[in-house]
C-alpha cells in the first residue's frame, strides 16, 4: 500500500518528465533511452579539384578549394573581376581606394559586393568610398579585354574617364540612393587621383604589384599588402605587418594577403586540419559542459582582410582587436576553439569588419555577405536565427550602424563600444536600431579596444607599484589633480557625447593651478603625455568616436579614470568592480567635476590606485604585459551560454 502510494507520484513526475523532453528533441531522447550512439563523430576528408593546390587551398570539410580574393573555381583558375587586373597576365587584384581602376572593374566590384537592396553597404573599403574613385576604359574594346592599367597619358582619346556618383531618388515613395558611374569630358587631375601615374615611369613597373605614384622629385611604387618596397619585387617579412591572419600559423606561406597552407591545412591561418562528421546513426548536439567555439572559415571571395588604402597593408593599431582576438583564438590551446560545429555551442563569424565604420565604412555588408555564406553551407546559423553566433565589430562606433536585418538581429556582438541609448537620431541615417541603439545587454559583450602601448613605461608603473609603499609614493608624487589632453571637436555635438565640447567651455575661463585641460589633436608629444598621466590623480576618460581608450590611457598609468560617458557599458563591466578602481560622474555633474575630484579622500584615492594596479591587464590585449583582453572577452562569452541553452531548447535542438 505505502510503496503503491508512493509509486503515483513518482510515476507522474516520470511521465511529466518524459512529456516535457520528448517533445523538442525527440530523437536525441531516443537515443539516449535505446544505447544509441550520440555526439560520436568521424573523421571526413572531402577531396578537391586536382590542381586546386596549385593556387588554393583544398578546404576538406566542404570539398571545396579555397582561393586567393579574386580568383574562383575548382583550380582558381577562374578571374572573378577581369577587368581589375593591371595587365592580361595578371592573376591577383588588389583593389584599394587610391589608384583608380577601370570602369569594368568597379562595376563587376559593386555587382558582387554590395547589398543589392541596398548599394551604399558593400564588403569593400574601397566601394563604400564611391564618390571618391575614379575610372577609366578603353574605347571601342569589348569588356572582357578591359584592363586597369592606367594609360600612358591621362589625355589619351581612346580613354574615356569617369567618376562614381551617388544618384538619390525616390522609389513608390521611398527614398533611395544609386551608385552610378558618370562619364567626364576629361580626365581628372594627379591630385584627384592621388597623384597615381602609370607603371612606366616608376621601378620595375612596380613588378605590377602596386601603384606608381608621382611625389614631385620622385615616383614611388605602394605596394600591395604583401609586398614591399622599393620595387614590390620582395614578399614583406614575417611579422612585419599583419599582411595574413596569425602569420599563416607557421604552417604556410603568405602571399599578397592570402596563406597559401601547406597541405593538409586550410582554412584562415591556416588554423584547419581535421573535418568531422557523426558517425552513420549517431545523433549530434552542441555540446554544454564547456564552452566549445566553432569558427566558419569564410572564402577570402566573400570577406576577407581586403585592403583599404592601395599602399598600406598594416592597419592602424585602433583597428587591432580584432586582429588581436583572432590571433590569440587560433593559437588558442585550451580546448575551447573546436573544429567540429556539431559538437560547438557558439560560432563564430570572422566577418574581416575592423576598417568598417563610420568615415571608413560600415559593417553590415561585410557582415549579411558572411552570414549568408554561413548560412547557406551550414545548417548552425537557421536552427536559431544567428543567437548562438558572434561577430567582432572593431571600427569606429562599434555596433552602432550595423543595420538591422534577419542576418544580423540576433548576432551577439562583440564591441568595444557598449552604448545602449534607445532611439539614436544624433549618429546620422546609419544609425537604424531604434530599439537598443548599439548595444544590447545580456546579448553583446564589451571587449576593451586594443591600445598600442609604451611596455617599458607600463612595467616601469607596475614595477613601481609592487615596492612596498609603492603606492603611496607615487600618490605622493602627484601633483596634478586632473588630466586631459585630446581633440574637441566643437562642430560635431554627438563626438564623445558632447563632453569634451562641454569641458572645454566649462574650463574657458577658469583656471585651477592643477588641472591641465588642452584641447586639440596632438597637442602634446606621447612623452609628455605619458608623464601627465603618471603625475596625475585623475585622468578624464570620456570617449571619442566610441572607442574609449582614454581608460586604458590612465589604467596602466596609475591615474585614477574619470569616466564620462552617459549609457555607455565599458568593457567587461559585468565582470569586474569599476568603482574599485574608476570614478564615473554623468556629463549633467560635469559643472560640479572638479569639486567632486577634489572631495575624494586620500584613502580612497590610495585604494583605488592600488585596485586599478591588479586589473589593468584585464583591459591590455598583448600576452607580453600579461594582458588578459582576450581571456575575459572568451569569459563574458561563456556566461552567454545560458542564452544560448535556452535559444537551442526552443529551437528543439537540445534537451532541457
Ligand atoms: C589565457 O588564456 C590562454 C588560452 O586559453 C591560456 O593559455 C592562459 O593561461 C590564460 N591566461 C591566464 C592568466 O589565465
Ligand atoms: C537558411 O535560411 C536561409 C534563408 O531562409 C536559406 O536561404 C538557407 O538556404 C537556409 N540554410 C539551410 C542550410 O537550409
Ligand atoms: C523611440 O521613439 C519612438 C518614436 O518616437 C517612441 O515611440 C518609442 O517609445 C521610443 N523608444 C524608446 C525606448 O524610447
Ligand atoms: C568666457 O569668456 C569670454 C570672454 O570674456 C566670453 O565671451 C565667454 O562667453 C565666456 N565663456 C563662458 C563659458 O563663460
Amino acid at each position: 500500500m505505502l510503496q503503491r502510494l508512493a509509486l503515483v507520484p513518482l510515476l507522474t513526475i516520470l511521465l511529466l518528465h518524459f512529456v516535457r523532453r520528448v517533445q523538442p528533441a525527440e530523437t536525441v531522447l531516443k537515443t539516449a533511452l535505446t544505447d544509441q550512439p550520440f555526439n560520436q563523430f568521424q573523421e571526413v576528408n572531402k577531396p578537391c579539384q586536382d590542381g586546386c593546390l596549385e593556387h588554393g587551398n583544398c578546404n576538406r570539410e566542404l570539398g571545396e578549394c579555397e582561393c586567393p580574393f579574386g580568383l574562383s573555381g575548382p583550380t582558381c583558375q577562374t578571374q572573378l573581376y577581369p577587368a581589375c587586373r593591371t595587365t592580361p597576365t595578371t592573376q591577383r587584384i588588389f583593389l584599394g581606394r587610391m589608384a583608380p581602376r577601370n570602369c569594368y572593374c568597379y562595376r563587376e566590384v559593386m555587382k558582387a559586393m554590395c547589398l543589392p537592396e541596398e548599394e551604399t553597404r558593400c564588403a569593400t573599403h574601397t566601394m563604400q568610398l564611391w564618390d571618391a574613385l575614379f575610372c577609366f576604359e578603353k574605347v571601342g574594346v569589348p569588356e572582357d579585354q578591359q584592363i586597369s592599367e592606367l594609360p600612358e597619358k591621362m589625355d589619351d582619346p581612346s580613354y574615356r574617364w569617369g567618376k562614381g556618383t551617388t544618384v538619390r531618388e525616390v522609389v513608390d515613395g521611398v527614398p533611395k540612393l544609386r551608385r552610378e558611374i558618370q562619364m567626364l569630358s576629361q580626365p581628372p587631375s594627379v591630385e584627384d587621383t592621388s597623384r597615381t601615374v602609370p607603371l612606366s615611369r616608376c621601378e620595375r613597373r612596380c613588378s605590377e604589384r602596386g601603384v606608381c605614384q608621382d611625389w614631385g622629385q620622385q615616383t614611388i611604387c605602394l605596394c600591395f599588402a604583401g609586398f614591399r618596397r622599393p620595387d614590390c619585387s620582395q614578399l614583406v617579412e614575417e611579422g612585419a605587418e599583419p599582411a595574413c591572419p596569425n602569420g599563416c600559423g607557421g604552417r604556410g606561406k603568405c602571399v599578397a594577403g592570402f596563406c597559401k597552407c601547406e597541405p593538409p591545412y586550410w582554412g584562415i591561418g591556416c588554423s584547419r586540419s581535421t573535418a568531422y562528421e557523426p558517425v552513420p546513426g549517431s545523433v549530434a548536439y552542441p555540446y554544454f559542459p564547456s564552452l566549445k567555439i566553432y569558427m566558419y572559415d569564410i572564402p577570402p571571395n566573400i570577406v576577407g582582410p581586403h585592403q583599404f588604402e592601395d599602399g598600406n597593408g598594416g592597419i592602424h593599431p585602433q583597428y587591432e582587436s580584432f586582429l588581436r582576438f583572432q590571433g590569440l583564438f587560433l593559437n588558442d590551446v585550451s580546448g575551447i576553439r573546436t573544429e567540429n560545429p556539431h559538437e560547438a555551442n557558439l560560432f563564430y563569424i570572422p566577418a574581416f569588419t575592423y576598417y568598417s565604420s563610420s568615415n571608413l565604412g560600415d559593417p553590415t555588408g561585410a557582415a549579411v555577405r558572411a552570414v549568408n555564406w554561413v548560412a547557406a553551407t551550414f545548417p548552425f546559423f537557421n536552427r536559431t536565427g544567428g543567437r548562438d553566433h558572434f561577430v567582432l565589430l572593431s571600427g569606429d562606433r562599434g555596433a552602432c550602424y550595423l543595420k538591422t536585418l534577419p542576418q544580423t538581429e540576433n548576432l551577439i556582438r562583440v564591441t568595444h563600444f557598449g552604448y545602449e541609448r534607445p532611439n539614436i537620431t544624433d549618429m546620422g541615417p546609419l544609425v537604424t536600431n531604434t530599439e537598443y541603439g548599439c548595444f544590447k545587454a545580456g546579448r553583446d559583450v564589451v571587449m576593451p579596444p586594443y591600445v598600442k602601448s609604451n611596455v617599458a613605461g607600463i612595467q616601469g608603473v607596475r614595477a613601481k607599484l609592487e615596492e612596498p609603499g609603492g603606492a603611496e609614493a607615487l600618490l605622493a608624487g602627484k601633483d596634478t589633480l586632473l588630466f586631459f589632453s585630446g581633440d574637441i571637436r566643437h562642430n560635431e555635438p554627438e563626438y564623445s557625447g558632447g563632453v569634451r565640447q562641454a569641458l572645454a567651455l566649462l574650463l574657458a575661463n577658469t583656471s585651477y593651478p592643477d588641472v591641465v585641460f588642452k584641447g586639440g589633436y596632438m597637442m602634446m608629444g606621447m612623452g609628455e603625455y605619458e608623464s601627465l598621466l603618471r603625475r596625475s590623480k585623475f585622468c578624464l576618460a570620456p570617449y571619442g568616436h566610441g572607442w574609449g581608450i582614454r581608460l586604458i590611457h590612465a589604467i596602466t598609468h596609475a591615474c585614477i579614470p574619470v569616466i564620462i560617458q552617459d549609457k555607455v557599458r565599458q568593457p567587461f563591466e559585468d565582470i569586474l568592480h569599476y568603482p574599485d578602481f574608476s570614478v564615473r560622474v554623468s556629463k549633467a555633474e560635469l559643472p560640479r567635476l572638479v569639486e567632486i575630484l577634489r572631495a575624494v579622500p586620500e584613502p580612497d584615492l590610495l585604494r583605488m590606485i592600488k585596485e586599478n594596479s591588479r586589473v589593468y591587464r584585464a583591459f591590455l590585449w598583448q600576452p607580453e604585459l600579461g594582458g588578459l583582453a582576450y581571456n575575459i572577452t572568451i569569459a563574458s562569452l561563456r556566461r552567454r551560454l545560458s542564452h544560448v541553452r535556452g535559444d537551442l531548447y526552443e529551437a528543439g535542438v537540445r534537451r532541457s
